[in-house]
């Protein structure tokens, strides 16, 4: 049976705010709940670091058995001192540096996901210059409308992200060709908080093609990417994403070939639910026809709202009145776009009360910064 989020009040209460409560036992239901859907042989599921990288988190998910997905040597180290295997590490990103790419090559990850040209030049001479064949897979814009915000659509034409289809097939010849690289396969990302999920079936299909183009080219894996998103307005109803729908997508969509392997990198729907912000109620301020809940934590411990109009669940979690009240829910930085959420109905809510803005443990703690000299936000945890 799923749990729903219990907040331990009484504890919270002690602790400094805003800081990042972690529900423990709801990771491990949903890691369980991917690991019975991706249950496939030659499914590998990598958790996508870039989500949240707090130790405690990191080594809970390393030992149920994932792989990463890493975007710098700083998420390559984290993910490695989490105990996450270096051949079960994968490594995106459009600039990757020199000394990034030979400390990955040092480590032994298990393939670099190649953005450009350009990168595979440095990857193929650095390699070289080790003795050494450096793993590969070309990270193909497959121009596909993932339907989401358009700071987080990745596989569109006009993205940075990818190599063009047009260019492929050069590139593919240079990599099967050189002595220095291993070509591994074709590595997509279409985008992030993919609600409906047509988009993943459509990137089936532009596999599909894509791998009869190359008929006579090994290609031992595909990597899929990740994407899928979560139910930010009912965590309590929805705490663990669809996995089975998803994976089966793949599952019944791709033509594989035999022996193939499909890699995927999840980061949202595996950390989100798990994780709230917690923070205090500074003031109650009467506005001009309304209210304003002014807490301690803003955009600086948690931007989604600030940064793509993204709205978590929030919640007044000291009282529970029945008697409600409509408020501005708004952070203490002085920029006006440090607005958790404008009309939110909250039982009345007064200095001092706790508020818990639900499904932040993707992109939360780890997009936290220092702006207004404001220290980052702690973390704890269910136990
Ligand atoms: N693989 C690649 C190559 C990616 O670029 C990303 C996310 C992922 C996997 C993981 O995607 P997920 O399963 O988490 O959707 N900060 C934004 C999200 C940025 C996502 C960037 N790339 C947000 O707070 O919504």
């Amino acid at each position: 049976m799923i749990n729903t989020p219990y907040f331990p009040v009484d504890k919270l209460k002690e602790e400094e705010t805003p800081l990042y409560y972690y529900d423990l036992h709801l990771l491990d239901e949903t890691l369980d709940a991917i690991k019975e859907a991706a249950h496939y042989p030659n499914f590998h599921v990598h958790y996508a670091v870039k989500a949240n990288s707090n130790p405690e988190i990191l080594q809970r998910i390393a030992a149920a058995g994932l792989g990463a997905d890493t975007v710098s040597l700083g998420e390559i180290r984290a993910a490695v001192t989490a105990g996450f295997p270096a051949p079960k590490i994968v490594f995106a990103g459009v600039g990757k540096t020199d000394i990034e790419i030979t400390t990955a090559l040092q480590y032994g990850i298990g393939c670099f996901n190649v953005e450009s040209a350009a990168e595979l030049d440095v990857i193929e001479q650095l390699a070289a210059g080790m003795g050494i064949k450096a793993p590969v897979a070309l990270r193909v814009n497959p121009e596909i409308d993932a339907h989401t915000h358009h700071y987080i659509t990745t596989g569109l034409a006009e993205n940075k992200f990818g190599i063009a289809l047009t260019m492929v097939e050069t590139l593919v010849e240079r990599c099967v060709k050189s002595e220095s690289l291993d070509f591994k396969g074709f590595h997509f990302h279409i985008g992030s908080q993919v609600t409906d999920l047509t988009p993943f079936k459509i990137l089936c299909e532009r596999i599909n093609d894509l791998q009869e183009k190359f008929a006579d080219v090994e290609i031992p894996w595909i990597n899929v990417g990740g994407g899928l998103g979560i139910d930010y307005d009912n965590p309590d109803e929805n705490p663990i994403p669809d996995f089975k729908t998803y994976f089966n997508i793949f599952h019944d969509n791709l033509k594989l070939r035999p022996g193939q392997q499909v890699h995927f990198e999840l980061g949202r729907a595996v950390v989100a639910q798990c994780g709230s912000l917690i923070t205090r109620v500074v003031y109650v301020k009467e506005g001009i026809g309304k209210k304003f809940v002014i807490v301690d934590g803003g955009m600086t411990a948690l931007i989604r709202p600030a940064l793509y109009q993204a709205h978590h669940k929030i919640e007044n979690i000291t009282t529970s009145s029945d008697v409600t009240e409509k408020y501005d829910v708004v952070g203490p930085i002085c920029e006006s776009s440090d607005v958790f959420g404008t009309d939110e109905i909250l039982p009345v809510t007064k200095r001092g009360d706790l508020i818990a803005l639900r499904s932040a443990g993707a992109y939360g703690e780890i997009m936290a910064s220092g702006y207004n000299c404001r220290p980052l936000p702690g973390s704890i945890f269910s136990r």
